[in-house]
């Protein structure tokens, strides 16, 4: 069954054109929105410039290049930016795509002129999204983040990359042309002010501009690190129920006192905050830990609705087509008069948003909560997400960095029992390989 979003009920198509000099953080911004937006089930892809560039065979140009006199240079970056159009609007139209992002500079009145009659010939809206940003820290930030992960640079002496890459951005300063509050006050467009500190938004028009807007506004790029755990092995997960409210198992609540040992481990004096669902088991899990401590209900376990406290095997004997069903489709899946994971992810957003905003959070929650949660982070595709392994008594470190995500898990060393569930079968047991959590 299809399933309709405000954006496809509409037939929205909106193309988000980044603006900026280089090392503002656009492929940053533009990777974030698209993970996000595909974390909602919202079609979304970036198509970047740079890499249009590359393959034209321009791969490792010197600052020259991007001078606004050299005419090859030009000719390349015409020719880019316009294969980079094309194949954006071949993906608007055959594959039916929602917010495509056209990742470049995009500094010139000229460029965006170009883009907008582009975008008005094809029915697409197109949203202007400028980084600008003079905060000496944060560019040079940049420049170390794009000298250490660009392809141009790729084995080049660091500090001739450094001195090109500055002179690089120097030749875009020629050119640039910020957005106009008078000029471009007819279009659509957010202005980012060193990342969020000052943002302007002008006629935004639809909900998932609305969307996309308040998400760049909860952006930071500090450092900071996000831990997740399952609550300690309880009753029920001994029994082998699913759902229900029930207290830690013994081994459960020795989980729970080696925790805030685990965390130091990892965390060092980091002064972090606790977030826990409103069930037991994670209040259970969380008690010794000495940290302010903060209850979500969006962080309680998926509903199971009229399964809620059974086995597999009963739900397999008593629902033998609702237990099929869910295997064939488990992100879709909603359990009679309970949730799927598609219900879960829609009433994990507001955590996702806080996260974006927080610096260090320890999550004691449920597994299938961490499974999207996870599949934020990780990039997870929505059809793989149900099926990652997270077990019990193990502590996911999460590195949220500019284009990836590190993780490190720390296992309890603490025996407990697995209640993974293979598609398939009833049974319960470790996962095989390919569907253990991504490294
Ligand atoms: C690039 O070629 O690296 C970026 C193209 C641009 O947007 O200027």
């Amino acid at each position: 069954m299809p399933v309709y979003t405000v954006s496809n009920v509409q037939n929205l198509k909106i193309c988000v054109v980044m603006v900026g000099l280089p090392a503002r953080g656009k492929s940053f911004i533009s990777q974030k929105i698209v993970r996000y937006l595909s974390w909602l089930s919202i079609k979304a892809r970036c198509f970047n410039v740079g890499n249009y560039r590359r393959q034209a065979g321009a791969a490792k140009p010197s600052a020259e290049f991007f001078a606004s006199d050299n005419a090859m240079g030009m000719k390349v970056r015409r020719q880019a930016v316009e294969q980079a159009v094309a194949d954006m609007n071949r993906w608007f139209f055959e594959e039916d795509g929602i917010v495509g992002i056209l990742d470049a500079t995009n500094t010139t009145h000229e460029r965006r002129d170009w883009i907008l009659k582009m975008c008005r010939e094809n029915g697409i809206e197109p949203m202007f999204l400028e980084s600008w940003c003079n905060d000496q820290d944060i560019i040079l930030r940049n420049i170390l983040e794009m000298k250490a992960t660009s392809p141009d640079y790729e084995g080049c002496d660091p500090e001739d990359a450094r001195r090109d890459f500055l002179e690089r951005i120097a030749k875009y300063e020629d050119v640039y042309e910020p957005l106009d509050e008078t000029r471009d006050q007819d279009l659509t467009f957010v202005r980012l002010i060193n990342v969020a500190q000052q943002v302007i938004i002008n006629r935004i028009e639809t909900y998932l501009e609305s969307r996309i807007v308040f998400y760049v506004m909860n952006l930071h790029i500090k450092p900071r690190v996000i831990w997740l755990s399952r609550h300690g092995e309880s009753v029920y997960n001994l029994e082998k129920k699913i759902g229900g409210d029930s207290h830690l198992s013994p081994r459960g609540l020795e989980y729970a006192r080696k925790l805030p040992e685990l965390v130091r481990e990892s965390a060092g004096n980091v002064d972090l905050t606790v977030w826990t669902s409103t069930l037991v088991r994670t209040g259970e899990t969380a008690q010794f830990l000495p940290y302010k401590q903060l209850q979500w209900k969006a962080l309680d376990e998926l509903d199971a609705g009229v399964c809620d406290g059974m086995t597999y095997e009963e739900i397999e004997e008593k629902y033998p087509e609702d237990f099929k069903a869910r295997d064939e489709d488990k992100y879709e899946y909603r359990y009679r008069g309970g949730e799927s994971y598609r219900d879960v992810v829609i009433r994990l957003e507001p955590i996702i948003m806080e996260l974006e905003r927080q610096e260090n959070i320890l999550i004691i929650t449920h597994q299938a909560v961490l499974r999207c949660i996870y599949a934020y982070f990780m990039n997870v595709p929505q059809e793989e997400s149900p099926w990652v392994s997270i077990p019990l008594h193990t502590l996911i470190k999460l590195e949220p960095r500019a284009y990836s995500t590190k993780v490190t898990r720390v296992k309890a060393n603490i025996e407990a029992v697995s209640t993974y569930k293979e598609k398939g079968t009833s049974r319960v047991g470790e996962p095989s390989q390919d569907r253990r959590p991504l490294q």
